[in-house]
């Protein structure tokens, strides 16, 4: 039962993708990519698709609307960066990609879907997957249509996450669906949607008979619950949460290879102070040190934010507070 670290605008960078790896994700995903950035060959659509030979199996997560570019675009990230697998992102809700019938906007047509998917195939000999909500919205919710549309095109699996795009992330996602869709085709469908611990992943292999469990916001400032939700699927005791230590030890290492990774270092230490957020979320005390590195601006700071934290709390425990 292979764990996903999901695809990420903004989050599932290169970075984040080896500690995942390195904590119990099997497969990951790089961020949505838009073919049409891949065709004009933009600079910036450049440094998404980066990855290093440690975060294999990994694939590269294109979108867009036009089946000529979308294929033409699987050709040239063939070629060039040689991931294990192109996978079709038809799940996006953002507004700005949805106007122009990318993402989720392509499921009001599953003619278009169909024919992305067999262009995107035709053009790349590694298998292409697909990643898809529910519906659209309400109306046209059809889970088990959709993934039946992806199957004959050509999708060698298909990733659900249980949620129309008029549910954008509200309400719980509907695990029956993927049960649904799981019962329905013959690719291997990966269940998506809502897994936030361990004993989760677990409970949605078990409810749903999907062959994969993809995780998106519950990894987020936790990488180890890889390794948790492996000791769940495997009905082994689940891991605690690690101490406070290790905590800001895997958030050090992971601001440093983020820093290190992007090429304006400044930049790079904005852009990581979710990060920061995630992985300070829950700890005693914890809202001023969250207040304090919303403002960071190098890494030097955030080591001595997150040592006076531990040493102030060491303090507070040897006198009784
Ligand atoms: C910050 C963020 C960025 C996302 N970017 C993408 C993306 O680039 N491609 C994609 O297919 N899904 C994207 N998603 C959706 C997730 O992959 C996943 O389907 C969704 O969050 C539900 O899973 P979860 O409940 O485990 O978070 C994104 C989600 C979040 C929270």
């Amino acid at each position: 039962m292979p764990l996903f670290l999901a695809p990420q605008a903004g989050v599932s960078e290169s970075p984040f993708r080896r500690l995942c790896r390195r904590y119990g994700a099997d497969v990951v995903l790089t961020e949505f990519v838009s073919a049409e950035g891949i065709v004009r060959d933009s600079p910036k659509t450049a440094e998404y698709l980066r990855f290093e030979d440690d975060e294999r199996p990994i694939g590269i997560q294109i979108f867009g609307a036009d089946p000529v570019s979308m294929g033409e675009a699987a050709g040239l990230v063939t070629e060039a960066y040689r991931p294990d697998f192109i996978d079709i992102n038809f799940g996006c809700p953002v507004k700005k990609v949805v106007r122009r019938n990318g993402g989720s906007g392509c499921l009001r047509d599953l003619d278009l879907v169909g024919a992305i998917i067999r262009a995107v195939d035709g053009a790349t000999h590694l298998p292409v997957t697909t990643k898809i909500r529910s519906g659209f919205d309400e109306q046209s919710r059809d889970p088990v249509g959709i993934a039946q549309v992806c199957e004959e095109a050509g999708s060698a699996m298909v990733t659900l996450h249980a949620r129309t795009r008029a549910d954008m992330y509200s309400g719980t996602a509907r695990w029956e669906e993927i049960a649904a869709v799981a019962e329905a085709v013959d690719i291997p469908v990966i269940g998506n949607g809502d897994v936030r611990t361990g004993q989760d992943a677990a409970r949605m292999a078990a409810q749903t008979g999907c062959q994969g469990v993809m995780i998106a916001r519950g990894s987020h400032g936790t990488p180890w619950l890889f390794h948790q939700a492996r000791a769940a699927l495997d009905r082994r005791p689940v891991p605690p949460d690690p101490s406070p230590e290790t905590r800001f030890r895997i958030c050090l290492e992971h601001a440093e290879n983020a820093i290190r990774f992007e090429r304006d270092a400044a930049k790079a230490v904005i852009e990581f102070r979710k990060h920061l957020g995630w992985y300070t979320k829950g700890l005693p005390g914890g809202r001023i040190l969250r207040q304090e590195l919303f403002q960071v601006e190098d890494l030097t700071r955030i080591r001595s934010l997150l040592e006076g934290y531990l040493e102030t709390a060491e303090r507070r425990q040897v006198v009784g507070v």
